[in-house]
């Protein structure tokens, strides 16, 4: 659900373009953060706090926001990502989905070994949506960024372990289709392909992948010497298109344009929008796009560590 026909982006290279406050965290929290966000087909955004076990959600449409769910037994929520459901009957078809991760991590850039876990979150048709959990992972580092993969499954980018694993949304059962993943973060999907955000290195890359999961061929590099986290990917059925990074610390949403597989090349990179924070200081943790017609073309981003609540922005690329 995250990529989509690169038509109906058109942004000019190198033009910076407004940001839009749309949201800030109520009450006294300035080292707060929101590590994840996740767009509803219905234009809510979910938020995961990742300084408290706690899940937002936000109407970008009125600026209204409210504390969606705590979370027991998690204490920093990490990536979220809506799951695709194999089944077509019409009560499955309004389930809606998502898987998250969390951690225990007691200060910046510490996590406690084995303590990541992962849960589902599930809106059916009652009002009050469910969290339950789906696995814990004794043995992995930190699950930092998630993506569906297929259906029913979802993969899990581990920054220690330096892996990804592939996750049965059911049991909870999984493979590590990926190892030697350095500094991977942000993990996105399209078809064949697995989109990996390279921290440690400052790197996005891709790779093409088996159905599990498994490389069927050598990564391509799209940009280098880029400070990223998660990111968007907006692209067209041949793998041209671009992403929209998190360039954490730098405080902006870039963009990066490249070309099909294989042999693309780096792409050509340009600031969206700098300054998210309006402070001058400020993190940007992660990049989602709009999934309705009313914004599509609109991105919303994470803005933390600004001097204020963390908070979120839209840029419209319209
Ligand atoms: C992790 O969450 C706990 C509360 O569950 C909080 O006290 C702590 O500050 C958080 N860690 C970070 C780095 O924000
Ligand atoms: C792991 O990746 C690094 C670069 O990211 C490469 O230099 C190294 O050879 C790889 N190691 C293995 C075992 O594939
Ligand atoms: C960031 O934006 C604020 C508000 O517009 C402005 O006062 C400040 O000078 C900007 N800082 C930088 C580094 O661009």
């Amino acid at each position: 659900m995250k990529y989509i026909t690169c038509a109906i982006i058109i942004l000019l290279p190198g033009l910076a373009l407004s940001v839009s406050p749309v949201f800030v965290l109520p009450g006294l929290a300035p080292s707060s953060w929101f590590e994840n966000l996740a767009v509803r087909p219905n234009g809510l955004i979910l938020a995961t706090r990742g300084d408290a076990p706690e899940i937002w959600q936000i109407n970008p449409a009125t600026g209204q926001g409210a504390k969606l769910m705590t979370v027991i037994g998690a204490f920093n929520l990490t990536g979220i990502a809506e799951i695709t459901s194999g089944h077509h009957s019409q009560e499955q078809k309004r389930e809606e989905t998502y898987v998250f991760g969390s951690s225990y991590i007691p200060a910046p850039l510490q996590v406690e070994p084995g303590s990541a876990k992962v849960w589902t979150l599930r809106f059916g048709n009652g009002i009050t949506p469910t969290v339950s959990l789906l696995a814990e992972l004794p043995k992995a580092g930190f699950i930092n960024g998630v993506a569906a993969w297929g259906s029913r499954r979802v993969l899990l980018g581990d920054t220690i372990e330096e892996a990804v694993y592939l996750m049965d949304v059911d049991t909870g059962f999984f493979t590590t289709p990926l190892t030697n993943m350095t500094g991977i973060n942000g993990v996105q999907t399209a078809p064949g392909y697995i989109y990996w955000a390279n921290h440690a290195l400052q790197r996005l890359s891709r790779i093409p992948v088996d159905n599990d999961a498994f490389h069927t061929g050598p990564a391509e590099i799209l940009a280098t010497d880029q400070a990223i986290d998660d990111f968007a990917l907006a692209i067209d059925k041949t793998g041209r298109g671009r992403a929209f990074i998190g360039a954490m610390y730098d405080n902006a949403v870039v963009q990066v344009v490249f070309g099909p597989p294989p042999n693309s090349g780096t792409g050509v990179k340009s600031i969206v929008a700098g300054n998210l924070s309006g402070t001058g200081v400020g993190l940007c943790a992660v990049v989602v796009l709009g999934r309705r017609a009313e914004d599509i073309g609109v991105l919303y981003a994470s803005v933390n560590m600004g001097g204020g609540n963390a908070a979120i922005v839209a840029i419209s690329t319209r």
